[in-house]
């Protein structure tokens, strides 16, 4: 398979956030701009693979600042990483005031998406052509974006098969929260008292 450069498959996607986009707050949903994330990772990974992709896991959804009715949102996706049948597609989002035109930064986030045929099996997506420095450092950020999430995933279900009650209970002192278990478990609230 011949290696496809980056900005073969490179999209922009642009949308006015309308009144029906808002909460009650007055501001856009979350799951607007997750739903246009997402429309804008398929159609830069399917146009890279070649076939339909489908969304397995998102990393990194953190809005940083709030998106208003009126502003003009620009989703720009590239793929900065294939596999053999997966591609990782970072998206940048910004909003755009199309009075002064001043431009935030929402969020950065990173789709993986594998490629599948019709009768929804994997496919080979073509290798990546890496033509900038830029994108050979996001080739390798996902590498190791991959390696920590990982050991953090491999850490958790450690800390989860290992929980012991006694010992791990300290760390809710401090916390807001009260503990009043009811039914089998109420015998045990002396455990908790003073948390
Ligand atoms: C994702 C899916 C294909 C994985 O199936 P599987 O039998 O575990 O297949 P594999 O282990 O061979 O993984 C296939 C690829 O997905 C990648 N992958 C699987 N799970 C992953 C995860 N949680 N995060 C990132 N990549 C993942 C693998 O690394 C592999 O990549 P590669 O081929 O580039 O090496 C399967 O779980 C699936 O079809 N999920 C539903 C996806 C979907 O329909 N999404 C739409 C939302 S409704």
């Amino acid at each position: 398979m011949e290696p496809i450069p980056v900005k073969f498959s490179q999209t922009t996607l642009t949308e006015l956030m309308i009144p029906s986009y808002a909460n009650f707050g007055g501001k856009i949903h979350g799951g607007i701009l997750l739903s246009l994330m997402d429309k804008v990772a398929y159609a830069c990974a399917s146009k890279h693979a070649g076939a339909y992709c489908v969304t397995v896991s998102v990393d990194e959804v953190e809005f940083l600042q709030p998106v208003d009715v009126g502003e003009l949102v620009h989703l720009r996706a590239s793929v900065n990483h294939v596999g053999n049948t997966s591609l990782v597609v970072g998206i940048q989002v910004t909003a755009e005031n199309v009075k002064n035109h001043a431009i935030k930064h929402t969020n950065t986030s990173y789709f993986t998406m594998v490629a599948k045929d019709d009768d929804g099996s994997l496919v080979k997506v073509p290798p990546l052509r890496l033509e900038s420095m830029d994108e050979i450092r996001r080739f390798i950020e996902v590498i190791k974006r991959r390696k920590l999430k990982a050991e953090a995933n491999n850490k958790m279900q450690k800390e989860q098969s290992n929980f012991v009650m006694a010992e791990d209970f300290p760390l809710l002192r401090g916390q807001r929260c009260e503990t009043r278990l009811v039914g089998d478990d109420d015998h045990l609230n002396d455990l908790f008292a003073g948390t």
